[in-house]
């Protein structure tokens, strides 16, 4: 019998751990237990402080469902996704940043130059770059997944006025690896903050908003996935993202120039009338491996 201590429990279950266990699992559970041990030390953690961390899991747990991710969103908003994508972000590749709960699969096509607002109104944005390697070739063939909110803030799962598809793309780019589209400029928008990770926020004194931003998936043969997002620089809340997903290359400055420089072959040359934003954006993916 091996009589068990505040000093000695971490030991002790780093030792109940087998020789065969996975040694991968054993590091990262290992260490897992490890700091969750000092940190209960640490804070002289109390019953009803450990009750109450059950309790917010169990919460969490009640409304997970297909359309709301209570656990992503606790781990969004404590900084551990943001950290796990810069902890596996290539140094030489655009920065990767967090997916969110809003994508979906099956994301109608676009062609290069094609217009993703459809008859929604608000600011014109031209969104548009080239998707290159690490060396500055363009990739022929990438595939651009794109979202974004509507202008009031929604995505299209979280809105019943909109299609399932309403500000969602998927462009295919040519040989010189170039991407455009219009949109409707994004708008800033509140996580959802009506469940647990609402009480976290509201326990911290933190607020729910995110700055605008454009999602992008982009994939390639040989290369590695990247998950991104583009802020526009004079975001009112770009350095207070609740999510923390702003990195330095993401953010963007949108040109506002006149209707008559819209450049010619996309689907709304020729039918604009107002000033339009132009971000250009090029993404560098990294190879693969
Ligand atoms: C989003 O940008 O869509 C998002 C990211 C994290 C949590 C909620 C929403
Ligand atoms: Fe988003």
């Amino acid at each position: 019998m091996r009589t068990v201590t505040k000093d000695n429990i971490t030991d002790v279950f780093l030792g109940y751990m087998s020789d065969d266990m996975d040694p991968r699992m054993r590091e990262v559970l290992g260490a897992l237990v490890r700091h969750m041990h000092d940190f209960a030390k640490e804070v002289d953690l109390t019953h009803e402080e450990w009750q109450a961390g059950i309790a917010f899991l169990e919460g969490c747990a009640a409304i997970e469902s297909e359309d709301r991710h209570e656990f992503i969103l606790a781990s969004d908003v404590l900084g551990m996704s943001s950290l796990v994508d810069m902890i596996n972000s290539s140094p030489d590749a655009t920065s990767s940043s967090v997916l969110g709960p809003f994508h979906v699969s099956g994301a109608p096509p676009l062609e290069v130059g094609g217009d993703m607002k459809r008859d929604f109104g608000g600011p014109v944005l031209l969104a548009e770059g080239v998707i290159k390697d690490t060396d500055g070739n363009p990739i022929p063939g990438a595939e651009l997944d794109i979202w974004q909110t509507a202008p009031n803030g929604l995505y299209a799962s979280q809105d019943a006025d909109q299609d399932m598809y309403s500000f969602h793309a998927l462009m295919t780019v040519g040989a010189d690896g170039r991407y455009g589209f219009t949109t409707v400029k994004p708008v800033e928008y509140t996580v959802p903050s009506d469940g647990p990770v609402g009480d976290i926020l509201n326990a911290c004194g933190r607020h729910p908003w995110r700055p605008s931003h454009l999602h992008y998936i982009v994939k390639a043969p040989g290369f590695k996935p990247l998950v991104t997002e583009i802020f526009p620089d004079d975001d009112p809340y770009l350095d207070q993202d609740t999510v923390f997903g702003v990195r330095e290359d993401l953010v963007m400055t949108y040109v506002e120039r006149p209707a008559s420089t819209f450049p010619s072959g996309m689907a709304l040359s020729g039918k604009i009338t107002e000033p339009y934003l132009h971000v250009t954006f090029d993404v560098t993916l990294a190879p693969e491996g």
